[in-house]
Parts: C-alpha cells; sequence; structure tokens
C-alpha cells in the first residue's frame, strides 16, 4: 500500500521568506516523516524553490505547483511549461481545482490536457474533482464525478503507476467554508470514485484518492481513517505549519 499523500494546497499566499520559513517550520515540527505517511506542499510558483530548498534531501517530503500549461514552451504569455516547474523543484502539480475551474474557465478537456501532458513531462498530478452543491442537490454526484473522472484521465494510460497520480475529492461546497463532508458523504464518493477509476477506466486499485474540503487538525483523524480515503489536500488549515504538522500525525 502506498503511503497517505498529506497535502497542503496555498494557494496566493505566501511570499518567499514566508514560503520558506512555514517549510523549515513544518520540518522542525515533523523531524521525520511520520509512518505511512507523505507530505506534499504546493506553494505559488515564486515560491516553488524555497520549499524545494528546505525539503531537499528529507525523505517524504515533497513540493508541488498548483497549476501548469500544457506545452513545453513558446508564446504563452503569463503561462508556466511542466520544465520550468520541475526545473523549480516542483515534483507533483495540482490539475482541475474547483477555483481553476470556476475563477478560470479551465473545461474538464483542459483539465484532461493539463494531465496528461505533466504525467507524460514526467511530474506527478493530483487532479482534483468536485460536485457543487447545485449538482449535488439535483442528484448528480455520480454524473458529474464521472464525466470529470474521464475527462481528465482521457489521455492518462491505465498502465500509469499508481505513485504518479493521485486524485482528490473536494466537493466544491465544502472548500473554504467551514462545512466538511461528514462520514456518509465522505464514504459515499470516495466508494464512487474508487469504483469509477477502477471499473470505468481500469485504473490501478492503489491509485490514492484524498479528500479535500475544510480539513481541519480536530476533523482530519476521523476523515483519514475512512474506507477509500488515501490522504488530504488541505488549504486553509494548512497555512499554519502548526495545524499543519497535527493534520499531517493524525
Ligand atoms: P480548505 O481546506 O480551505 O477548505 O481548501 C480546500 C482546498 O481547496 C484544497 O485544495
Amino acid at each position: 500500500m502506498l503511503p497517505k499523500l498529506m497535502a497542503a494546497n496555498w494557494k496566493m499566499y505566501k511570499a518567499t521568506a514566508q514560503a520558506r520559513a512555514s517549510a523549515e517550520e513544518l520540518c522542525t515540527l515533523l523531524p521525520v516523516t511520520p509512518e505511512q505517511r507523505e507530505i506534499l506542499v504546493c506553494p505559488p510558483f515564486t515560491a516553488i524553490a524555497a520549499v524545494a530548498a528546505v525539503f531537499a534531501g528529507k525523505p517524504g517530503f515533497l513540493t508541488g505547483a498548483q497549476n501548469l500549461y500544457p506545452k513545453e514552451e513558446g508564446a504563452f504569455t503569463g503561462e508556466i511549461s511542466p520544465d520550468m516547474l520541475k526545473d523549480a523543484g516542483a515534483r507533483w502539480v495540482l490539475t482541475g481545482h474547483s477555483e481553476r475551474r470556476s475563477l478560470f474557465g479551465e473545461s474538464d478537456a483542459q483539465v484532461g490536457a493539463k494531465t496528461a501532458f505533466a504525467l507524460a513531462q514526467g511530474l506527478n498530478a493530483v487532479l482534483c474533482i468536485g460536485e457543487t452543491l447545485d449538482q449535488r442537490e439535483a442528484g448528480q454526484l455520480e454524473q458529474v464525478l464521472a464525466r470529470q473522472l474521464a475527462a481528465g484521465l482521457a489521455d492518462v494510460p491505465p498502465s500509469c503507476p499508481p505513485v504518479c497520480l493521485a486524485v482528490a475529492y473536494e466537493p466544491v461546497w465544502a472548500i473554504g467554508t467551514g462545512k466538511v463532508a461528514g462520514p456518509k458523504e465522505i464514504l459515499e464518493a470516495h466508494a464512487l470514485v474508487r469504483r469509477l477509476l477502477c471499473e470505468k477506466l481500469g485504473m490501478s486499485r492503489e491509485l490514492r484518492i484524498l479528500y479535500g474540503g475544510s480539513v481541519k487538525p480536530d476533523n482530519a483523524s476521523e476523515i483519514i481513517g475512512l474506507d477509500n480515503v488515501d490522504g488530504v489536500l488541505v488549504g486553509g488549515a494548512s497555512l499554519q505549519a502548526e495545524s499543519f504538522s497535527r493534520i499531517v500525525r493524525a
């Protein structure tokens, strides 16, 4: 079994000095990576190199990016390529985060192109999926997750090693709202994601499925103990090293 992936998404927070200080504090609070845990921190682009430098030589501490552009190089003003992310020290990248989808208009097809290109270029990817409250209340949970998974992984071969790819289920209504999905909702959605991944898409059973949405130190241990929850993706509560370290240990 792969270690649980405990991921922090710092979104558009922390300039270089703050990011470095938080990464150093995290290393102090977690002198060794807890058994069966990997720690992934995704800072803003400008702080990737600083965080990667702090994590260098620390087993189990990984650095990631929050986005990429699916081309090697070219006239794409304002965008960033997988090689540039690797050059800065990133080994992972998030794709399809709901804020990318809703605020920046990323389509399912674009998310799929980013995920496949990231993997082809040697980055590991966390594909984020999740339904809005309207979709959930309209009974469209399965339809939405099936569509996002099929499009997000359209060009990813089932032979993709499970260590290189993870899926984060982040119900949009639970992101940054303090409204965490209950154990029943998480169990149901994660079982559904597992079934879609294995039966519909032929992906490995070992693929990690992370939960994201208002994960905090006081609910992390219950969430991480649920079936088919192989890690968490944490926004707000990952900004303080102290609270993220408690989540990692949960
Ligand atoms: P919060 O933990 O702040 O709800 O954010 C979740 C998220 O979007 C992680 O990617």
